[in-house]
């Protein structure tokens, strides 16, 4: 298995964990950035970026590189915002569908409470697939007891790595 972790993070969870499976995994990682970033403090940390998921943006990104052909498989890495997933993943999504049809596909979602369902199944609903390889689905890892967030990735990779 060749796998790229294409992930957005605004404060750092996802980021963490992107960094964790691809310290176990040999993963690559893309992080993308909205050109115009999202506030990330005060009452407009929420609703804007509440209001852009609830709407379906696709905000425009930063350049990135992203060489399909390594990789068998990509795995999406965002938080939850509205129930939903992070808009910059719709972006990445539409602008490389091609290139994703023949991956293996799988999510790693952070959430802080409810919604990650929904999220998951609307990134199934966007990609076009019934099922994902592996999901990783976590509450706020950065402020979770350390083993037992490295328990749920060590059962995610090995979920990846399954024939
Ligand atoms: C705009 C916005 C909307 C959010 N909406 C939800 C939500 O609907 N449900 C939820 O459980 N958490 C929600 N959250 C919390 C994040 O999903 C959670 O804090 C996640 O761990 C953040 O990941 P990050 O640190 O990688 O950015 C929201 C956060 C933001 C900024």
């Amino acid at each position: 298995m060749k796998a790229l972790i294409v992930y957005y993070s605004m404060s750092g969870n996802v980021k963490q964990t992107a960094q964790q499976i691809a310290g176990a995994t040999g993963a690559d990682l893309l992080a993308l950035y909205p050109v115009k970033a999202y506030p990330d403090k005060g009452a407009k940390k929420f609703l804007w970026g509440g209001k852009s998921a609830l709407m379906g943006d696709k905000p425009k990104l930063q350049p990135y590189i992203f060489n399909a052909e390594k990789y068998d498989t990509i795995i999406l890495g965002f938080p939850v915002w509205a129930s939903s997933y992070a808009p910059p993943i719709r972006t990445f999504i539409e602008d490389n569908r091609e290139a994703l049809a023949d991956k293996q596909l799988a999510a790693v979602v952070c959430f802080m409470g409810s919604g990650d369902g929904r999220a998951l199944k609307k990134l199934k609903k966007s990609l076009g697939v019934d099922s994902l390889k592996a999901e990783l689905v976590l509450n706020e890892p950065k402020s979770q007891p350390k083993e037992a967030v490295a328990a749920k990735v060590e059962e995610f990779c090995a979920a990846l790595k399954a024939e």
